[in-house]
Order: structure tokens, then sequence, then C-alpha cells
């Protein structure tokens, strides 16, 4: 597939998130060297930047086979169990999603993560017993939109903590521009600028927006990847200057016309939206908040006076 094909595979490859990064070559460089697994991973932050791609990358800078998983996918504890008893010294495991991992199958983990053992009940009723199975040592590397969903002690079994940004518009661009190598399409240094100034800090959301230019580019063009076509393309994807979409603008504006801007619960605005209060508190609102556009106060959602400017309205008196 090509989406997975865009995916850097190695550090060297990966742009942006230089902090992480370095910290994470110098973790797997010395676990290597002492023949030891990592210990375990914990990654967190908005969707699309990359949590997913760091794995794979870790596993293959490790040399180790990845297996992957995912909160909600666990439904029992045997199932775990059945997953940790097949892996071998130094594997990594990737739970995506741990925050929504059942309370039963986070409890047999902690021993998991620990020690390194697996504590298992056999059989029911007054013949039940528990037996105690070694595990080769592994990496658990967890993934994660909101590290503060995660129970404390699971959270504080993880040795490395790692929480992704978005990215600079400069990273983006070279994101794109290293994407459009790959697909083998020509893109102009303003076209890739233009796509990454509205791609959320996002690499998902640059290559999304990158692959669907292309396909204006092709169809209503020569093919090239110019900053006309880039323009004429993302009008009619209706994504703003600021990047925002249909969603992002429903969501302002329900606050604005509604409630004077706020404050207002994320309750009332899910609800009148029509959207999951999950999906906007990890999806929506980070990015609003890190460009200006929304507070979030103990009392509710504000719009601040740059979200009014952006729709040339006038913001009211507070
Ligand atoms: N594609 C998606 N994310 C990327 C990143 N961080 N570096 C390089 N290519 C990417």
């Amino acid at each position: 597939e090509v989406e997975f094909s865009l995916r850097p595979r190695n550090l060297q490859e990966y742009i942006g998130q230089t902090q992480v990064k370095e910290n994470l070559k110098v973790f797997i460089e010395a676990a290597k060297m002492r023949k030891e697994a990592l210990d375990h991973v914990l990654l967190y932050g908005p969707p699309g930047l990359g949590k997913t791609t760091l794995c794979h990358i870790i596993a293959n800078e490790l040399g180790v086979k990845l297996y992957t998983t995912s909160g909600p996918a666990i439904e029992r504890a045997g199932d775990l169990a059945a997953i940790l008893t097949n892996l071998e010294q130094g594997d990594v495991l990737f739970i995506d999603e741990i925050h929504r991992l059942h309370r039963s199958v986070e409890e047999i983990l902690y021993p998991a993560m620990e020690d390194y053992c697996l504590d298992i009940m056999i059989g029911k009723g007054p013949s039940a017993r528990s037996v105690r199975l070694d595990l080769p040592p592994f990496t658990l590397v967890g993934a994660t939109t909101r590290a503060g969903q995660l129970s404390s002690p699971l959270r504080d079994r993880f040795g490395v903590v790692s929480r992704l940004q978005y990215y600079s518009e400069d990273e983006l661009s070279l994101i794109i521009t290293r994407a459009a190598d790959l697909l083998q399409v020509e893109i102009r240094g303003n076209a890739a600028r233009e796509i990454a100034r509205r791609s959320r800090g996002t690499p998902r959301i640059a290559n999304r927006l990158l692959k669907r230019v292309r396909d204006f580019a092709q169809v209503m063009g020569d093919g090239v990847i110019t900053e006309e076509v880039t323009l004429r393309a993302l009008e009619k994807l209706q994504v703003d200057a600021y990047g925002l979409d249909h969603i992002d603008h429903q969501y302002l504006q329900v606050i604005i016309h509604h409630f004077k801007g706020g404050p207002v619960g994320v309750e009332t605005i899910a609800a009148m939206i029509g959207e999951e209060v999950d999906t906007i508190e990890d999806v929506y609102e980070p990015y609003l908040m890190q460009i200006g556009f929304l507070q979030r106060t103990p009392r509710g959602r504000i719009v601040t006076p740059r979200a009014y400017e952006h729709f040339n309205l006038e913001p009211p008196e507070r």
C-alpha cells in the first residue's frame, strides 16, 4: 500500500520531533549495547503525529519483531496472555489507544511489564488456581492521545514517556517534499509550503492533502503540483488558510453565534454539532488551542478575538 511506503523506516528518515528522536536514539543504542530489551515506551499526543510510525521505527532500529494491537481489541486477560507468551526476547509489543484497555487486562499487564511474568487464573470455582508464567524480556510501546486518561499505576511503569508535538511548517514542507518524491510527482516549493501551512501541524493531514492535490494536478493540469493548482484544490477541498475544515468551522460558529463566544461546556457543543466529546477533545480542540483560536477554562470553552478576526467578525465585549 502507498500510505505505508510513505512512512519513514528509520530515525534517519524521520523528520521532526527532534527531542524525542534524539533521546530514543540514545536509549535504543544503550539497550542494544547491553543486549537488553528497551525499557517500555509511552508515546502520547494528538492523532496523526507519528506515534505508530515511531513504534515501527523503534522495532526496526532494535532489529526485533513488532506485534501490534490496540486497547479495545484486547477483550480478555487471556487474549493478552496469548500475545505475551508468543513474544521472543527483546520483541516490541505495540498497544495503540492504551488508555482504552479493560481494567482486568490492565492488571495482568503490571507484572508483565515490571517482572516479565504473567499471573493467570485457570479453571473456575474450587478447582481454580493461579499459575505464574515467565515471559521473555520485551518492550511495550503504548500510544495514547491523552496521557491524562491513563491510570497512574500503568503510566508509572513506562521508563520512557515522550510527548509528540505539532510539526512546524518547515518540517511539514520537508515531509511533503519527501512524500512527493516517493510518489514520483513534481511539486513546486511554494506549493509544498502552502500545503504545509494548512496541515494543522500534522503529517497525516499533510500527506492526505498532498494526494488530493496531486489528483487535481493530474486531472486539471499536467500533473505538476504548482502553487496555482494547490490553491484551487485546497479551495475545492474546503480547507481554509489555517487548515481548518468544515467541522472546525461548525464548532467555532456554534460557540460564536449561539453562546456569544462562550464560555460553554463541551458536551453542549458536542450535542449541537453531532460529534463525540472525545473526538472534539482529542482531535479538534488541541489544534484550535495551539493556533490561539480557543481557550479552555473551568467554566467552559471560549473563542478568542483572533478567531473572530479569522471570520471577519467583531469580538464581543468582555
Ligand atoms: N511521513 C509522515 N511523518 C513523517 C515524518 N515524521 N518524517 C518523514 N516522513 C514522514
